[in-house]
């Protein structure tokens, strides 16, 4: 990676400002999915082992107004950072203020404060969103290094990564987001070949920016996912009651075109007369879907296609459910596409975020990719081969002045 990490940084002794994203799902004010904090423990351990002062901030959720507040704090998930670290971590339930300055002030080395959700400064006036300059550089005057780790949300410019940067000198990745970069940079830039990419998913217009930038990259494009009834209708089939974006015909019709046989299709396809959990379904092929029936998922013939497609690969990007995966009887063609995976001999597998990420940590194949990345909308726009405002903050390997960014 051409950016500065942890590693190339003195971190004992200084306080560290490090952003995560700890934006995890939460009921009722417990967390249903830790994975975002699991990820980030190596690089909060090693800043921890080099006697740094550890500041920790993330945001969590949308914060429009103070009613949110209370379904947005960020103390339960200090309490489960405190427990998967096994020390004590001082909470502070402010962003600003003479509390957080004095909890600073009070660190040994190796201590870790963690201050309260950011987005609660979008209350009067949107300030970390709209990355407003004097929040960034009070955050950024609380501490010494900026480490951000914050892969998940580097696809925003906000004061607590973009602004913060801004005004400081030292500015590293951390472990997290160093891995996110190295595997779906080097998938995207720098593919060990032949390399696969497996698109699937709802929307054409969802993955456009991707699809147009993958196929000329990838070797293959496999689509599945509700997506690939657009391409059907793009061929001349039926497709009956599927989801279907009738104003992206054209573009997937002139995708196919451009492919040149780069697109894999489904060959056939789960149906069902009415959209529901406990629908009577049935295989067709793909052009033969009645006019009253919807698609669900992709059918057998189409994962045995596809695992022959994906035999010898040596990289493979995959975003995207296959199907209805929520409903486990249409969770068979996402579970096809892990089982495959998680096979694959010599293979590089990445995870690209979102709903695949979710389908595959759901259906236990957590272990079983070389990665899974932690950001959804951050994931995509890299796909996409967009520079990410978050990772283009931080400082080039070779910078001596902390402006060679
Ligand atoms: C995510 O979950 O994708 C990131 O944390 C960014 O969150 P946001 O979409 O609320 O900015």
């Amino acid at each position: 990676m051409s950016k500065k990490t942890m590693k190339d940084v003195e971190l004992k002794g200084k306080v560290v400002l490090i952003r995560v994203d700890f934006n995890v799902p939460m009921k009722d004010g417990v967390i249903t999915d830790d994975n975002r904090i699991v990820q980030a423990l190596s690089t909060i351990k090693y800043a921890i082992d080099q006697g740094g002062k550890l500041v920790l901030f993330s945001h969590l959720g949308r914060v429009k107004d103070e009613a949110d507040k209370a379904d947005n704090s960020l103390a339960p998930v200090a309490k489960r950072l405190s427990q998967l670290l096994n020390r004590p971590i001082t909470f502070v339930g402010e962003t600003r203020g003479e509390q957080l300055e004095k909890a600073i002030k009070a660190m040994s080395n190796g201590d870790v404060v963690m201050f309260e959700n950011t987005r609660f400064e979008d209350i009067n006036g949107k300030k970390e969103s709209k990355n407003d300059p004097e929040l960034g550089k009070y955050w950024a005057s609380l501490g010494d290094i900026f480490v951000n780790d914050a892969f998940g949300t580097a696809h925003r410019a906000h004061a607590s990564n973009v602004g913060i940067a801004a005004n400081m000198k030292d500015v590293v990745a951390g472990f997290l987001m160093e891995k996110e970069i190295n595997f779906i940079g080097n998938a995207v830039d720098n593919p060990v070949r032949p390399f696969i990419a497996i698109l699937g998913g709802a929307k054409v217009s969802d993955k456009i920016s991707v699809i147009e930038n993958l196929i000329n990259k990838a070797d293959k494009i496999l689509i599945c996912g509700a997506m690939a009834y657009t391409f059907y209708k793009a061929l001349g089939y039926e497709v009956g009651t599927s989801k279907c974006e009738n104003d992206f015909v054209e573009f997937a019709k002139g995708l196919l075109e451009k492919a040149n046989g780069k697109i894999i299709l489904p060959i056939d396809t789960v149906i069902v007369k009415e959209f529901s959990e406990f629908a009577e379904s049935r295989v067709v092929t793909s052009d033969q879907i009645p006019a009253d029936e919807m698609g669900m998922d992709i059918g057998p013939k189409t994962i045995e296609l596809f695992e022959k497609e994906l035999q010898g690969a040596k990289t493979v990007v995959w975003n995207g459910p296959a199907g209805v995966f929520e409903f486990d009887k249409f969770a068979v063609g996402t579970n096809g596409i892990c089982r495959i995976l998680a096979n694959l001999v010599g293979a590089t597998t990445i995870i690209g975020g979102g709903d695949s990420a979710a389908a595959a940590i759901k259906l236990g194949y957590e272990d079983k990719f070389s990665h899974i990345s932690t950001g959804g909308g951050a994931s995509l726009e890299y796909l996409e081969g967009k520079l990410l405002p978050g990772v283009e903050i931080i400082n080039d390997k070779n910078c001596c002045c902390g402006n060679c960014k």
